[in-house]
């Protein structure tokens, strides 16, 4: 496919990379030009204008936030003013779920189409194409993106025809991965001032009842002490947890352990977290614990 890519950070240079891996034309931009040149190595296309990555069959954002998708699609000469009718914007960005309706509504006014596909894996799950892709769209749209998803991820789930949906379920599983993080590391710190090794404990818990990835993953950083570099920046947790809660409130379902995690983030930010990992919340309760 002639597919535009839009966002090359830690997720995004990855998943491009792989684009062009598995054969498609990809035409790539991001706001800071020198990001680019490696993937041109691999024969991407580079253009400075988000004008001329929306041209194709489809373009993808895996951008930070909701500021910054918003800016490139409404903003002048942005996707909506440049993507052909008919062709579609996969949006892979962990944003609100208010932005994704806001998203589906301006792109089917201006007879494009709208797939909202946030991902779960860490940036080296992205370099490998072993995503988990989360799609939600009309169905033929997400059809049409499958050979996208295909080079991207290792299973796609489609939950739903409506985008909004997608981005719902990727920020309740953030809630949970984070909500693993804080617990993990206060069962750490509680076990590990009472003299037991943290190794050994971390070792029985995920070789029985906790014999999974996000056990395995989180509970390695915390024990190791590895929060930099961030493979997801604090201040992206942060967000993720801030944007549960603005879903949760306009649903009326009360969440008292995101408002917990709302506060553990702002600790951690507080206290000059911003350029750390998200599982160095993982890391106060043994501070917590002077140990
Ligand atoms: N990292 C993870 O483990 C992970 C996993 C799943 C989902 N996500 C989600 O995926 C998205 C990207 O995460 P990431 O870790 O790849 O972030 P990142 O490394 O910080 O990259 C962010 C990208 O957004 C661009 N950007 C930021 N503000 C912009 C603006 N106003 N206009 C245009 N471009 C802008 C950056 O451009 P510059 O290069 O110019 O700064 C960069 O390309 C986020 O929504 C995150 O929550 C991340």
């Amino acid at each position: 496919m002639n597919v535009g890519f839009i966002g090359l950070g830690r997720m995004g240079a990855g998943m491009a990379a792989n684009l062009l891996k598995a054969g498609h034309h990809v035409t790539i931009y991001n706001r800071t030009p020198e990001k680019a040149a490696a993937l041109v190595a691999q024969g991407a296309k580079a253009t400075v204008r988000v004008s001329d990555a929306s041209r194709g069959e489809a373009v993808i954002t895996m951008l930070t936030n909701d500021d910054a998708v918003e800016s490139v699609t409404f903003g002048k000469d942005g996707i909506v003013d440049s993507l052909p009718a008919g062709s579609m914007h996969v949006s892979s960005s962990t944003i609100s779920v208010a932005l994704s309706e806001k998203l589906a509504e301006a792109h089917a006014k201006a007879g494009q189409r709208f797939v909202s596909a946030p991902v779960f894996g860490r940036p080296d799950a992205a370099a490998a194409g072993k995503l988990f892709i989360v799609a939600a769209g009309e169905p033929a749209a997400v059809a049409a993106a499958a050979p996208l998803f295909g080079a991207m991820g290792q299973k796609t789930f489609v939950l739903s025809e409506t985008p909004k949906a997608a981005n719902l379920v990727k920020l309740s599983g953030n809630f949970l991965i984070a909500a693993v993080i804080e617990s993990l590391g206060e069962a750490l710190a509680l076990v590990a001032k009472g003299g037991v090794d943290q190794r050994q404990y971390l070792e029985m818990l995920t070789s029985t009842l906790f014999n999974a990835p996000v056990y395995k993953t989180y509970g390695e950083l915390i024990t190791g002490g590895i929060f930099e570099p961030a493979g997801f920046a604090a201040p992206l947790g942060q967000k993720d947890i801030r944007l549960t809660l603005a879903a949760a409130e306009d649903l009326r379902v009360p969440m008292p352990l995101a408002s917990l995690l709302r506060d553990r983030f702002l600790t951690l930010l507080a206290h000059g977290g911003d350029n750390l990992d998200w599982s160095a919340i993982g890391g106060l309760a043994a501070k917590d614990a002077g140990a």
